[in-house]
């Protein structure tokens, strides 16, 4: 991960390197960021490392609330580089700002240049480079939940633990409204966190659930769930942050309810065409009426990444 950048001119203009040429300029940080004073990468020596960096976010995601912030705050950004500083500005917004009506929803989508997050077939590993799955393992870390739809546990039957960085495995909660999966799925038979397995009134699975598995059955209208209802799920088991990997449809549905806090969007270099869509829902009337959120851009290997503010949308 490399440089982020504050307005649209700047973007352009990075747009235009090659990225495998060495084109960016990974030093420079236009704009400020929460609060956060934001430096120069050459301005001193590296005096914090990654591990360090990620072990101290990881203490604070999963410590004291309270102490989120103070940690925000007593982090120099002088004493990093360009990466730790990318991580920082990515993973602050999640630490500091806790929500008292419900968990602090952020979604991760990695999509193609003409926006698929699969192919027709449900092909989709992978989309995206080393650096954004480690990304996605990131968020796995620092958030209590990671919550899935059914179509992803069929097609990917991923396991939904944290393997590429350090940190806790999160609990795993999969939308099953017919209870179609099969327990043998990782998500309900590898080692990770407890799961919670969410399935409609009348569709309960047949076959028998291990004691790590929670089944909650939720009431549907036309075969969905209230989304409010899965958050009070999450709430009641005392999770306050909770990340939905995916797939397209059950982040459009948590974008359509308005419940989406932040979506992490990578754009990888590839034309797909005729793929799964990352967003599979209308979400305006008209153009003028679709969200344009505050975005901010990352430098992501051979992606980019875009932090959207879902909370600083226009219209
Ligand atoms: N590139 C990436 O970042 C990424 C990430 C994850 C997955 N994927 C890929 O994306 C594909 C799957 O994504 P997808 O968009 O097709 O499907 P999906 O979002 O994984 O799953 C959709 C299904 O989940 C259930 N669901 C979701 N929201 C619900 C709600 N509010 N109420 C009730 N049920 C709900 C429904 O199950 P029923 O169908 O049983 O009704 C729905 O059809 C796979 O190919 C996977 O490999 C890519």
């Amino acid at each position: 991960m490399a440089a982020q950048y504050g307005s649209a001119d700047d973007r352009a203009r990075n747009v235009g390197s090659d990225k495998r040429e060495g084109g960016q300029d990974s030093a420079r940080v236009i704009g400020g960021h929460d609060g956060n004073t934001m430096h120069s990468a050459n301005s001193s020596p590296t005096a914090m490392t990654m591990a360090t960096l990620w072990a101290t976010l990881c203490d604070a995601f999963h410590g004291d609330p309270a102490r989120g912030e103070r940690v925000v705050v007593a982090l120099d950004q002088r004493e990093m580089d360009q990466a730790c500083r990318d991580v920082l500005n990515l993973f602050a917004p999640l630490l500091v700002t806790p929500r008292p009506d419900r968990p602090l929803v952020v979604a991760h989508l990695a999509q193609s240049l003409d926006g698929c997050i699969a192919q027709a077939n449900g092909e989709s590993h992978w989309i995206s480079g080393d650096e954004d799955l480690d990304h996605t393992h990131r968020l796995r870390a620092a958030c209590d939940v990671v919550l899935v739809g059914a179509e992803t546990v069929e097609r990917d039957d991923c396991a939904l633990s944290v393997r590429r960085v350090e940190g806790p495995h999160p609990v795993r909660v999969v939308l099953d409204p017919t209870a179609r999966l099969s327990p043998d799925r990782k998500i309900f038979s590898s080692p990770g966190g407890a799961t919670i397995w969410i399935t409609g009134h009348d569709h309960a699975p047949q076959a028998e659930t291990s004691d790590r598995i929670e089944v909650v059955q939720l009431a549907t209208r036309q075969g969905q769930f209230e989304l409010a209802d899965v958050l009070e799920v999450v709430s009641a088991r005392g999770h306050r942050r909770l990340f939905v990997e995916g797939g397209g449809i059950t982040v459009s549905h948590f974008l359509e309810a308005g419940l989406l806090d932040r979506l992490h969007l990578a754009v990888a270099p590839v034309l797909i065409g005729g793929g799964r869509p990352t967003i599979g829902l209308p979400l305006g009337p008209t153009l003028s009426h679709c969200p344009r959120p505050a975005i901010r851009v990352y430098d992501m290997g051979d992606d980019w990444l875009f932090d959207c503010d879902l909370r600083l949308t226009s219209p």
